[in-house]
């Protein structure tokens, strides 16, 4: 999201064989906050979804209920086409791969590919599996016949295809890969070029044993073979904007891609097969590919077929959109993969939401009313509390940057906690009720000012992530969400006086789980119910054993100290050496595994939390006399550190 004026980001095309679960909604609800995200900065936005309708499963699984394939497409992708309408999801064209205009643009990619030479016939002798519409190569085979992604069996096909030519353009895509860095997370562009070293075979791109696809251009005189479907798929991301047809306004101001949201599951044909079409027809290659992670149920990738599948508009009808939405973002990094737990998102609903965001609204309606008769007025938030509003700008206007560009939401939407907080607490400190008290009036409303502001910058913020919810806390503020305030806000520029509005609570309490049925999973119903149940037994008895007690955690020291000396091990890809003042009149050196993730420049000063009373170990012939805790995820590893500075040697506990 650059200085470039115009933004164009999809989804996958979702495979009208299965119903809408969370996966998908997760999938189309990141989409839409970055495409909200993208029109508030004021970019010129298309959001693109829809759905992916040929292919073998798609006939085979239209036939298995006595149904047409066209039939049955019309069936689920509307099915899809209305969630996203009852969620108000803000896309600008939902594109069905069965629309004649996509069918045109495809048979003019594949004859575009066969000029050029990068078709050739052949015969396909090999595995398929027809859940993931994939070829699989025998030495990727799960115990000589599964597939490797989704764990089904494969068929061995042999029939006459058409070939693309995927291994001419290894080097290109390599080159593309290391230079670009287009994918995120960078570990998992890591994995792709991996793969892409590991050598990339011709592809077959026709299937000829049966008929629900694209039929091949007229002019290469082949009825019996129809377009693999995966080559059908991806070009919807051209076709949506015109390729193929005669008006290509839209294609040529919206092409390349600025970003394709993608499962991790499918990164590979986005990521590898994607670009080498694009390469062969000629055509820029997107800018960035961003694939997130698995929502699980007990561990297992949900997915109708397992039927563990979670019901998107349910949850939203019980828990409320914003707040699904919400959940669906903070609760997992991007990337990684989550178990869906109605107890995790009740916590945040009642924590998150309720006491950090609700509370402080509340708050601030409460004390306007009682104080002021509603009017808030920020010309003095700068003389009393500039300190805390520099602090609060600080944190947010470098999130886009930061957090949103490496598709980091989770980061962001933390990092915006932390302002909400900065409100909370201060409220705690100055206690704008003594203040009242003591006749400091013009204190008390710079302070209720400050709150105001804060929530403001708020708001506008999360408005992508939780559209209503910043709506109605922006018409509380009597601000206006839309591009000319997103930026003031973020500019720093303070409310004009106005009186606050009151507004019903955003977050009632959530007591008890309003699903309950619903989210079980699917297995505990079912004849498997004794295995589940002793498995879950078992897992609590272990988790039991490694309970502590809280004199053993005191036998930890912990202790705060200052990173004062910071270098590389040169024979070390991980190390680097340090000393760290605790407080104890010398410095100790700690070996510390973090070469990887910091510079030895930027770690001097810094605070860490050290295990002071850790045995003296020898690391690449360098004594360490301590431990520094830090958390890791896929997107790497971030040293633990106070929240405010402490002194060195501060006790941790
Ligand atoms: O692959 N957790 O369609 P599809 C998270 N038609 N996301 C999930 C998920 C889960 N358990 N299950 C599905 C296809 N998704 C092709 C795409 S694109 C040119 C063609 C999401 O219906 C996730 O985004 O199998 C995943 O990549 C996508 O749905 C797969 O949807
Ligand atoms: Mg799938």
């Amino acid at each position: 999201m650059g200085e470039c004026k115009k933004y164009y980001l999809t989804t996958p095309i979702y495979y009208v064989n299965d119903v809408p679960h969370i996966g998908h909604a997760y999938t189309t609800i990141i989409a839409d906050t970055i495409a909200r995200y993208a029109r508030l900065k004021g970019l010129d936005t298309f959001f693109l979804t829809g759905t992916d309708e040929h292919g073998q499963k798609i006939e085979e699984s239209a036939k298995k209920r006595g149904k047409n394939p066209k039939e049955y497409a019309d069936e689920i992708s509307s099915k899809f086409r209305e969630l996203w309408d009852y969620f108000g999801i803000s896309y600008d064209k939902f594109i069905r791969t069965t629309d004649p205009e996509h069918i045109r643009g495809v048979q003019k990619a594949f004859l575009t590919m066969w000029e050029k030479g990068d078709i050739y016939k052949g015969v396909y002798e090999g595995y398929y599996c027809v859940s993931c519409e994939s070829f699989v190569a025998p030495s990727n085979l799960v115990n000589g016949e599964f597939c490797p992604e989704c764990g089904k069996p494969t068929r061995i096909i042999k029939e006459e295809s058409y070939f693309f030519r995927l291994s001419k353009y290894q080097d290109q895509i390599l080159k593309w890969l290391k230079e670009k860095k287009p994918i995120l997370p960078e570990s998992r562009g890591n994995e792709v070029i991996r793969f892409v070293e590991e050598g990339l075979k011709d592809l077959s791109i026709t299937r000829t044993t049966f008929d629900w696809g694209i039929k091949l251009p007229p002019e290469l005189n082949e009825p019996k073979h129809v377009i693999y479907v995966w080559l059908d798929a991806l070009f919807n991301y051209m076709t949506a904007l015109g390729y193929g047809s005669e008006d290509t306004t839209l294609l040529e101001k919206y092409w390349p891609a600025d970003l394709h949201i993608v499962g991790k599951d499918i990164l590979k044909f986005h990521a590898v097969y994607w670009p080498a079409f694009l390469m062969s027809i000629g055509y820029p290659l997107p800018k960035k590919i961003a694939a997130h992670g698995w929502w699980t149920r007990d561990g297992e990738k949900m997915s109708k077929s397992k039927g563990n599948v979670i019901d998107p508009r349910q949850v939203a009808d019980a828990y409320g959109l914003d707040n699904f939405r919400y959940f669906l973002m903070r609760e997992v990094p991007f990337g990684a993969d989550g178990d869906f737990s109605e107890r995790a998102l009740i916590g945040r609903i009642n924590n998150d939401l309720g006491n950090d965001l609700g509370n402080l609204l509340n708050r601030l309606i409460g004390m306007a009313y009682k104080y002021f008769d509603g009017e808030i007025d920020s010309s003095n938030v700068e003389k009393y509390y500039g300190e805390i509003w520099k602090e609060v700008l600080e944190i947010v206007q470098p999130l886009e940057e930061k957090y949103l560009h490496k598709m980091q939401l989770h980061r962001f939407l933390e990092e915006l906690w932390k302002v909400l907080r900065i409100g909370n607490r201060l409220i705690d400190s100055e206690k704008p009720w003594e203040l009242m008290k003591k006749g400091e009036k013009e204190k008390a409303m710079a302070l209720l000012g400050t709150i105001a502001n804060l929530l403001a910058v708020v708001a506008v913020n999360l408005y992508p992530f939780m559209p209503k919810t910043g709506e109605k806390l922006a018409e509380s503020l009597q601000l206006k969400i839309d591009t000319e305030n997103f930026k003031k806000r973020l500019e720093g520029e303070l409310l004009p006086k106005f009186k606050i509005q009151r507004i019903p609570p955003l977050f009632p309490r959530i007591e008890k789980p309003l699903l309950e049925e619903q989210t079980k999973p699917q297995s505990e119903k079912g004849e498997k119910k004794g295995k589940k149940g002793e498995k879950s037994a078992q897992k609590d008895d272990k988790s039991g054993a490694n309970l502590i007690s809280i004199d053993d955690f005191f036998k930890v020291q912990l202790k705060i100290g200052k990173i004062v000396v910071a270098e590389e091990i040169k024979k070390s890809k991980k190390l680097l050496r340090l000393e760290v003042d605790l407080g104890e009149g010398r410095n100790r050196q700690i070996v510390a595994g973090i070469k990887e993730w910091y510079k030895p420049e930027d770690l001097i000063g810094k605070l860490v939390v050290v295990v002071a009373n850790l045995k003296p170990a020898k690391l690449m012939g360098y004594k360490s006399e301590g431990m520094l805790l830090a958390g890791k995820d896929e997107n790497g590893l971030s040293l633990l550190t106070p929240d405010t500075p402490r002194k060195p040697g501060s006790p941790v506990s």
